[in-house]
């Protein structure tokens, strides 16, 4: 379906649930995480008639996000459900790959077509202080799963930070010369608890084209995301720039974002939601004209960087990316 500006929106990130078990800084503040009541996510079979309604109105991809969608049970049981769906060319997952390398098997058997792992930091100490609970071994042994049973391409999500993980984008340049991955860095973008502290932290993905001079321009785009994609002479892998605010990719934009608690958010940074609840628990309201509603009020442009501009009711880990 085309929304008011002329975009095609055939893109659906679905989040299945709030829980995560990593705590990166950024996403989940340290203290007052609210999780979200079980009764209020939807149930699988809610989210596969939300998919259905989204085939109609002409999604075609769907990407799993969370919190993080590997900890959620059945997850497979989900995947295999919408790759079912006529009409769905495409099922993708991010993952903070801390359960990547034990379930690879069974979630690419169960029809998921690739992953992205979200990966800021390749140094054991650096990794485990930005997530603080995490084991950087288990998501590297998670990508090299993948890529040898063919769950591909994976692309790896590198959120710059300054004084952070900017002084590693040459060690995550390096990684596609010996590993076939797509790494991509992305600016830290306000949304949330990070709002308040993201100018001290954020960083323009050009400087990525200044540290690595030699980059050459892809022709093609992978993916139905925002990035834009580059690569080192001989390198086997990629590696792609998400400049949410510094290239602003709003007029690209082609997807809608399904919160685990039944919402529709039709901009990543607008507190603007639908809620598909009623429609779908109580016969109150029609799903599909709903799902319509939410893709036409789907705004022209985040408007992150501008002054007084707040994303508040949600934090990442409550919309998925
Ligand atoms: P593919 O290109 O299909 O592989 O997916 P993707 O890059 O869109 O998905 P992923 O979940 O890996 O997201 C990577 C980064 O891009 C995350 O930081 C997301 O928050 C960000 N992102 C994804 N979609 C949008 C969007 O519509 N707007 C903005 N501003 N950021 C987005
Ligand atoms: N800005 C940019 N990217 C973010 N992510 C989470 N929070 C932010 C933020 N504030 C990334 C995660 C993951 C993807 C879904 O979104 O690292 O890779
Ligand atoms: Fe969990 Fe992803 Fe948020 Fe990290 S960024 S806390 S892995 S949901």
């Amino acid at each position: 379906m085309q929304d008011s500006y002329n975009r095609q929106v055939e893109y659906m990130r679905i989040s299945v649930t709030d829980r995560c078990n990593l705590r990166c800084f950024y996403c989940m503040p340290e203290q007052g995480i609210c999780k979200m009541d079980h009764r209020d996510v939807l149930r699988y079979e809610e989210i596969l008639r939300v998919v259905r309604e989204g085939v109609r109105l002409g999604i075609s991809r769907i990407r799993l996000t969370g919190g993080e969608p590997l900890i959620r049970p059945g997850i497979e049981s989900l995947i295999r459900g919408i790759k079912a769906i006529e009409g769905i060319q495409e099922v993708s997952l991010t993952t903070n790959g801390q359960l990547l390398a034990d379930m690879a098997e069974s979630l690419k058997e169960a029809g998921l077509d690739r992953v992205n792992v979200s990966l800021d930091s390749l140094s054991p100490e650096k990794y485990k202080e930005i997530t603080r609970v995490g084991d950087v071994q288990r998501v590297l042994d998670g990508i090299k799963k993948c890529l040898e049973i063919g769950l591909s391409p994976v692309k790896v999500n590198v959120v710059l930070m300054k004084g952070i993980n900017d002084d590693e984008i040459e060690a995550f340049a390096r990684l596609t010369m010996i590993l076939p991955v797509s790494v991509r860095f992305i600016e830290l973008m306000p949304i949330g608890h990070a709002s308040h502290w993201f100018k001290k932290r954020y960083i323009s993905t050009d400087i990525v084209l200044d540290k690595l001079p030699h980059l050459i321009r892809e022709g093609k785009t992978i993916g139905g995301g925002p990035a834009v994609y580059y690569r080192l002479p001989e390198a086997v892998g990629t590696i792609g720039l998400i400049g949410a605010l510094s290239h602003n990719f709003c007029d690209r934009c082609n997807r809608v974002r399904l919160t685990a608690d039944g919402r529709i958010k039709p901009c990543l940074h607008s507190d603007l939601e639908v809620d598909l609840k009623p429609a779908l628990r109580e016969g109150r309201g029609d799903l599909a004209h709903e799902l319509a509603r939410a893709i036409s009020l789907k705004p022209e442009s985040h408007s992150m960087g501008q002054a007084g501009s707040m994303n508040g009711n949600r934090d990442m880990y409550q919309i998925g990316g």
